[in-house]
């Protein structure tokens, strides 16, 4: 993939939270999460590429835009793409932290079916130490080795459902620290593989889909993840089956989730969070907070832009 093409990525993330901002708090997370749809889909048409989407926002007869099998872009190198223009719709709709509009772009990413999967991901300093099968504990002393520090020094990311009762207990039992969380997990599991976010792990079951955009940030940033898919029915493992998962109980790695080095991953926040700056809009324009980063060079962008609707009110407005 073109060097070049890691701005194009951007400038289609920072249209869907630009869209998307305006809803911020206003309790109505379906029009948020159109507008970052229908913003993401029409400046996906300028830019290079022959993308099909494999993870977005549906099945085609379920979803009008960015459906799973569109093609999206204006022709280039064939690559499949990972949407969520929308990642966190209640915490937009709420005005909480950690919503982002994100995409990841890879040769090939784990069809993911729309459904849970347990996931551990970490930073850079723990990498190949993880073991999703093995206990809590574990998990969290070999992160604080990796980090050299203690248990005690640990935040450990996990989303506040009575389906992680256990083990939030667990990681209270052995002293880690916990940010409990409503919803939109891909934005704090980002921050744990970049340093000075206050953030060193995020565990627990959360979709499938949001996993697999998880592990294109992560695999860029040279972070881990394991992950398993968990269905809660026969039609879920029927349906993963027929996405090419055979194996349902099988432990899959951040290079079974994305495979290939040409790896690209953009988002950019629409609310706040530890990692970017929420969108501000003033007279005249909007101001955006975004990463871009590609696997194949190591380069991690934090792109701070200013975008103009009316120059002239912009220019002499603050931003
Ligand atoms: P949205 O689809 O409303 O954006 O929610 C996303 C999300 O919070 C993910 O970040 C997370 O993985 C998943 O939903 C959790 O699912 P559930 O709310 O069913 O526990």
């Amino acid at each position: 993939m073109d060097r070049e093409l890691a701005l194009e990525f951007v400038r289609v993330t920072e249209a869907a939270a630009i869209a998307s901002g305006r809803w911020m708090g206003r309790g109505d997370k379906i029009a948020a999460d159109q507008a970052a749809v229908d913003a993401m889909r029409s400046t996906f048409d300028t830019v290079n590429i022959s993308g099909t989407v494999v993870i977005g926002e549906g099945e085609m007869d379920e979803a009008p835009m960015l459906y799973i099998g569109e093609k999206v872009g204006a022709g280039g190198l064939e690559v499949d793409i990972a949407v969520d223009p929308l990642e966190g719709t209640n915490l937009v709709a709420k005005g909480l932290p950690g919503s982002i509009a994100v995409l990841a772009i890879a040769p090939k990413l784990l069809h993911a079916p729309d459904m849970y999967m347990e996931k551990i991901c970490v930073g850079p300093k723990a990498a190949g130490k993880i073991d999703i099968n093995a206990p809590v504990k574990q998990n969290l002393k070999a992160v604080a080795s990796g980090l050299d520090r203690k248990i005690e020094d640990l935040v450990v990311v996990i989303l506040d459902r009575p389906r992680h009762e256990k083990m939030i207990q667990e990681v209270r039992e052995a002293g880690a620290r916990i940010r409990l969380i409503t919803d939109g997990d891909v934005s704090p599991a980002i921050s744990a593989a970049v340093e000075g976010t206050g953030i060193h792990m995020l565990i627990g079951t959360g979709g499938a889909p949001e996993g697999v955009i998880t592990a294109a940030a992560l695999k860029c940033l040279g972070g881990d993840m394991q992950a398993k898919l968990f269905p809660e029915n026969d039609a879920e493992v029927e349906r993963a089956r027929q996405m090419g998962v055979h194996d349902i109980n099988k432990v899959l790695t951040i290079d079974d989730l994305v495979q290939g080095d040409d790896v690209m991953f953009a988002a950019t926040a629409i609310t706040e969070s530890d990692l970017l700056r929420g969108v501000k809009y003033f007279g005249g324009g909007a101001r955006t907070h975004s990463i871009v980063m590609r696997y194949k060079t190591g380069t991690v962008r934090f792109v701070d832009a200013i975008h103009a609707f009316d120059r002239k009110k912009l220019y002499t407005k603050q931003c």
